[in-house]
This record gives structure tokens, C-alpha cells and sequence, in this order.
């Protein structure tokens, strides 16, 4: 290979790998749930290279063997070998694949032991509806919220997860397992952040054609900023502070928007889709379709479907004048 051409294939290895980093892994974890789930991973990985070597050099010794001009062992010791390695190792192996997932799932389940934040999580095709039960430390009001879970630091997340209409999973590999969200049924996942970060999460069960655009993002912050938050989040949204804003928000009323859509401490309280109280701090939308930016969502206003085809939001008749406003006034939102 020329210096040239090595130098590209340097050159495409590593974009392969950067491209790799850039997707959240099982084996980066942020959380003790994470750390021992990655832990079961490299043990079992370990187990399957001990096993591919051994069949590996069986397979070579037997060919060495035979060039060399050794005869068979006999009936014997070939039903020796297959009782041996076709059933006994199989069966210690898998006995030690069983310990490893008993031994692990105990361990997640008690990797966060503590008075937790509970959230429940909601299933839509295709985004997550995030819920902060009213009560928890002094008394705080209800919260809702969409595609992104604010969690504080070093503090147990105990979620809920149920499902409004098809089967989902709940995924945010650097932190925490799989866990399906059921139509009919609840399940529950637990788990702490060790560090401030935003980490990426996806639907792990194929739901519908939107599939993969069912993504969100978990914001670990500081116990402080978290608890700014939640109680920014307690009373009404923010109001129109410009006067675009104000022609927004009174568009955004008169419009389809507020027959689907809430708003807090507006006319617009309805639960079809994404409550929109604090639209203007999350970081996408259409749930990881796009980066949250007014150009973007001007266009996801005009025509959503042309942007993720098959969501329930219908294309919106607005003059340009409507978009912009409504633009601005939810940007404002948070
Ligand atoms: Cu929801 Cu896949």
C-alpha cells in the first residue's frame, strides 16, 4: 500500500471512530447502574473469547494433527469429546452466563439506594412525555414536560414508564438498561447520574415508521440548577415580554395550536401532544428531529409532516407573519 493510500485509510478509520464516540455506548457509563451493567458486558465478552480460542485452537490442532499423519483416538474417546465439549462446557458456560445476569440485575437494582426523584415517563408515537408528580420535597407542583428528563446529580431517578399507545423502550446507554414501556402496564427503572451531562436516549423498540426519530435527551445539572428548574417550571409559563410576542401568543391561541397543545397559566391546556410550557429551553425538536431553532421551527410549524412524515401534527395554514410570532413566543417559553 502506498503512503498515500495509507494515509487515507488512517484517515477513514479514524472518521469511523469519531463517528463512533459521537453515538452514546454501553461502555462509556456515567452511572453505577451503567458501570456494572458495562462490567457484565466485558465479563461476558471475556467468556466468548475464551470460547472462540478454544474452538479456534481445536480446529488448528486437529488440522496439525492430521497433516502430520496422527490417526483417530478411537470411538471412545470421540464420544469422550462430544459428551465433554458438546454438552458439559456448553452447560458451564451458560452457567456462568446465568450467574453473570442474575448477579447483575440484584446489583443495578440496589446501585442507588436512597430516597429517589420520582418522574414518570409516557410513551407517544413518536415522543416522550415527562411527568414530575406534584409533592416530592416541599411540596413542589406538577411538571410536565417533553423529550427531555432534568435530573440532578448524584441523586436516585426512580421512573414509571407506561405507554400511550404501542410498545417503546427506554434507553440512555451511558446510564441506565433497556426497559419497555408497556400499553396497559407499568415498569420502572432507577438510576443516578455521577457527573453534569447531557446524554443521549432513543427508543429501543420498533414503535411505527418514526421509529428512529423517537429520541431524547437526559440533562444531569447540579442539585441547584435542577431545583431553579423544577421551580421556574411550578407556575405559569413565561409571558410574552416583546410585543411579537404578544401577536404570538394571541396566534398560537386563536390557531390549532392551542387545541393540542399547553401552555401553563394559558387558555391552551390541551394534552394531545408535547406540553409546550418551557419549549424555548429544550435543546431539539419533533424529539431529536432537529435542533430547536426558530428557522426550524417555523418550518415544523408550516409543515411537520413534510419534516417527520406520519406525525399527528397536521400541516398549519399561517401567514408568515403568524409563524414568526408564534415562533418567537414559544422560543421565549422557559
Ligand atoms: Cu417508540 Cu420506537
Amino acid at each position: 500500500m502506498s503512503r498515500r493510500r495509507l494515509g487515507w485509510a488512517a484517515a477513514g478509520a479514524g472518521l469511523a471512530l469519531g463517528s463512533c464516540r459521537a453515538a452514546p455506548s454501553t461502555l462509556d457509563p456515567r452511572s453505577p447502574e451503567a458501570r456494572r451493567l458495562a462490567s457484565a458486558w466485558w465479563q461476558m465478552f471475556a467468556l466468548g473469547a475464551a470460547v472462540y480460542a478454544v474452538v479456534a485452537g481445536l480446529i488448528v490442532w486437529t488440522l496439525v494433527r492430521r497433516r502430520a499423519g496422527h490417526r483417530d483416538g478411537g470411538a471412545d474417546r470421540e464420544r469422550l469429546f462430544v459428551v465433554a465439549g458438546g454438552v458439559a462446557a456448553p452447560v458451564a458456560v451458560l452457567a456462568v452466563v446465568a450467574f453473570i445476569t442474575v448477579d447483575t440485575t440484584a446489583d443495578v437494582g440496589a446501585a442507588s439506594p436512597g430516597p429517589a426523584l420520582a418522574v414518570e415517563v409516557v410513551g407517544h408515537t413518536w415522543w416522550w412525555e415527562v411527568r414530575y408528580p406534584a409533592g416530592g420535597r416541599a411540596g413542589e407542583p406538577a411538571v410536565v414536560t417533553a423529550n427531555e428528563l432534568r435530573i440532578p446529580v448524584g441523586r436516585p431517578v426512580q421512573l414509571t414508564l407506561s405507554s400511550a399507545d404501542v410498545l417503546h423502550s427506554f434507553w440512555v446507554p451511558e446510564l441506565a438498561g433497556k426497559v419497555d414501556l408497556i400499553p396497559g402496564a407499568t415498569t420502572t427503572l432507577r438510576f443516578s447520574a455521577e457527573r453534569p451531562g447531557t446524554y443521549q436516549g432513543a427508543c429501543a423498540e420498533f414503535c411505527g415508521i418514526q421509529h428512529a426519530n423517537m429520541r431524547f435527551l437526559v440533562v444531569a445539572e447540579e442539585p441547584g440548577g435542577f431545583d431553579r428548574w423544577r421551580a421556574r417550571q411550578g407556575g405559569p409559563a413565561a409571558a410574552p415580554t416583546s410585543e411579537l410576542e404578544a401577536r404570538g401568543q394571541a396566534a398560537f391561541m386563536g390557531a390549532p395550536c392551542a387545541g393540542c397543545h399547553t401552555v401553563r397559566g394559558t387558555p391552551a391546556t390541551a394534552t394531545l401532544g408535547p406540553d409546550l410550557s418551557d419549549f424555548g429551553t429544550r435543546r431539539t425538536l419533533g424529539a431529536g428531529l432537529l435542533p430547536n431553532t426558530a428557522a426550524n421551527l417555523a418550518r415544523w410549524i408550516v409543515d411537520a409532516p413534510e419534516l417527520k412524515p406520519g406525525v399527528l401534527m397536521p400541516p398549519i395554514a399561517l401567514s408568515p407573519a403568524e409563524v414568526d410570532a408564534i415562533v418567537a413566543y414559544l422560543e421565549a417559553l422557559g
